[in-house]
């Protein structure tokens, strides 16, 4: 008689488990395995486990460290959380065990304090585990700065929507200036030194480093070494604006020999025009407001609001990774740019089929 309330009570409360619910153990079990199979898809132009330098290994080195501590812990809550369901419903259904779940030995007590003692002790010591490592991985990444050799520098200024980059060198005639493209010899020490004269932007090539802010007014400065030829995708990593997301530039790691003939021909002004064409585009260039924002060295264009176009005929892309740099989608950026990335600082140029045709044979030739 006076087990019948029980009885009655505990196999409806089992029983009355939606089998979605009865079914999240299993659910959550197979999750990490899901997870693992998109990670595999992880490696590219623009991904930190894939890392190409020092810097970014070490960054993969504790990703992957937390991921499986992380998965361990997970796998082990989940699995401990479907026994302990299946324990109670099993118990639900023997009408002796019910009676030992409503009163709970001593012993059980006992058992169960000390299983929650032993969590809490092995929770602590790992994250204790976690900061040590995320310490030691910081003095890693400080590393390459206090490396003895002397680094390339490099000069970036985020602007809204666009990267500018700079070379420094002790003669400033060996000093170049670019646009959203990189290009660094692999091996060698590389410095950014960054800066902003708008808002905060944060560079990001995850192949190489992590994310550092260029904040106004402050000069920050990071270091990175390539250690494989590549081409790295990088990516303002601070929202700046509406045209955040268009704000990309492109890391090329290159033998040192590669590096120097690039570097080289940076090193020369504009070509000179070679055939009436290209003297009329040149002379539509600096008739027009392009002369009023861009520079072309060695002519009399020398505004700084957008990119140095000296060499923009040697580039992949245009707009800060917006689009291929092809005849199609410059002559679309030059006559109507807002229609492309609305909010950039670009006016629409109505230019006549023949005026823009000759401005696009002019800025393609400068390689
Ligand atoms: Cu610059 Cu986001």
């Amino acid at each position: 008689m006076n087990s019948s309330p029980h009885k009655s009570r505990l196999p409806t409360r089992a029983s009355k488990l939606p089998t979605a619910y009865r079914l999240l153990p299993t659910v959550f079990c197979l999750l990490p395995s899901a997870f693992c199979l998109l990670l595999s898809g992880c490696v590219g132009a623009q991904s930190s486990l894939d890392p190409a330098g020092p810097q970014a290994q070490h960054i993969a080195r504790i990703w992957w460290q937390m991921f499986f501590i992380l998965a361990a812990i997970f796998l082990i809550v989940m699995t401990t959380l479907a026994i302990a369901t299946w324990r109670r419903r099993a118990s639900a259904n023997s009408e002796a065990e019910s009676q030992s779940v409503l009163k709970p030995d001593v012993g059980s007590e006992w058992r169960m304090s000390t299983l929650v003692a032993s969590a809490v002790v092995i929770t602590v010591f790992i994250l204790f585990i976690l900061l040590i490592s995320s310490f030691l991985t910081g003095r890693s990444l400080h590393s390459l700065a206090e490396s003895n050799l002397k680094p390339l520098t490099i000069d970036i200024t985020g602007q809204q929507w666009w990267w500018q980059i700079k070379y420094e060198n002790d003669m400033p005639s060996r000093m170049v200036t670019t646009a959203n493209e990189i290009h660094i010899p692999v091996g060698r020490v590389v410095q950014f030194k960054l800066k902003s004269n708008d808002v905060i932007h944060s560079f990001w090539v995850p192949n190489l480093h992590g994310k550092t802010d260029l904040i106004p007014g402050h000069i920050a400065a990071t270091w990175i070494r390539a250690d494989r030829p590549g081409i790295f995708r990088g990516q303002c990593a601070e929202f700046c604006g509406h045209q955040h997301a268009h704000m990309a530039f492109t890391v090329f790691a290159e033998t040192e020999a590669q590096f120097k003939v690039w570097y080289d021909a940076q090193l020369l002004g504009a070509a000179a025009s070679a055939n009436t064409q290209l003297a009329r585009g040149q002379q539509v260039f600096m008739t027009s407001t392009c002369i009023m924002c861009h520079r072309i060295q060695g002519t009399d264009a020398g505004g700084a609001v957008g990119p140095d176009l000296t060499h923009v005929g040697s580039r992949q892309t245009i707009a800060a990774g917006t689009l291929q740099n092809t005849r199609d989608n410059l002559a679309k950026w030059i006559l109507d740019s807002q229609a492309i990335k609305p909010g950039n600082r670009m006016p629409p140029n109505p230019l006549n089929a023949e005026d823009l045709g000759a401005l696009l044979d002019y800025l393609q030739s400068l390689k």
